[in-house]
This record gives C-alpha cells, structure tokens and sequence, in this order.
C-alpha cells in the first residue's frame, strides 16, 4: 500500500537539536530529507562533534563543504525520518 513520506517542519526539526534535547535523538536534513542520526553518531570518521553541529538544522552545505564525494543517500538508509517542509505547509 502507498505510505506517504512523514512532513516535518523546521521547529520539529529542532526539537532533534544539540540542546534542550528532551527527545536524546539528533536529526538532520539532506537535500531535503530528514534524518535521524544517533545509530551513526559512533561510526563517524570525524565524530561525534561534527556531526552534533548539524543536528536540530540542514545539514546539507556543512556536509558538501566537509565531504561531498560521500554518499549519504546510501549510508543513512533506514535512518529516514521524512521530508522537510515549510511551516505553513502544516495543518494547525
Ligand atoms: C569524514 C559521513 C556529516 C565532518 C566522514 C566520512 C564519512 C562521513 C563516510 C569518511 C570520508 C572519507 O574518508 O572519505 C558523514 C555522514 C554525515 C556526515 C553520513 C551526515 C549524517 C558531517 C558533518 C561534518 C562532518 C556535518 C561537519 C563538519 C567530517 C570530517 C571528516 C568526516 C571532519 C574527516 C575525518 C577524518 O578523516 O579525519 N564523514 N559525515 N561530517 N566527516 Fe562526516
């Protein structure tokens, strides 16, 4: 059956920040797609910190300016959490 994509807005989003975290999961958005972290946050090659900068926000230019020849799409498959959209693309 068809399962539509989770939508996420920016400020669900930041509830997965490096702060204030009740939530102890870290997401970020690639090109658009969100992405819970935390299972890789021990295998990356330039840890933990890196990563966490990342987290709650896009991610998408910090990752193209540090390592754009890696694939994400492949690496964080089963890591998707849904789509990003705009805030007023939201029923209230
Ligand atoms: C290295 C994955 C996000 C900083 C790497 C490598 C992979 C990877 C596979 C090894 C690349 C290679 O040796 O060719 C990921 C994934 C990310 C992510 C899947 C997103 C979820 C970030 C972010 C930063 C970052 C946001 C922030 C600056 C680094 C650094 C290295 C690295 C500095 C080099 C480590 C070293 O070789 O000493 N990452 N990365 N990464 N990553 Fe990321």
């Amino acid at each position: 059956p068809f399962v539509p994509l989770r939508r996420i807005t920016p400020s669900e989003l930041a509830t997965h920040g490096p702060r204030k975290n009740e939530t102890k999961t870290y997401w970020t958005v690639l090109e658009g797609k969100v992405y819970d972290m935390t299972p890789y946050l021990p295998y990356h090659p330039g840890g933990e910190k890196e990563l966490l900068r990342v987290a709650g926000k896009d991610g998408t230019k910090l990752f193209n300016l540090t390592h754009p020849w890696v694939n994400w799409d492949n690496m964080l498959r089963g890591c998707e959490v849904g789509i990003l959209v705009s805030e007023n693309e939201m029923p209230k």
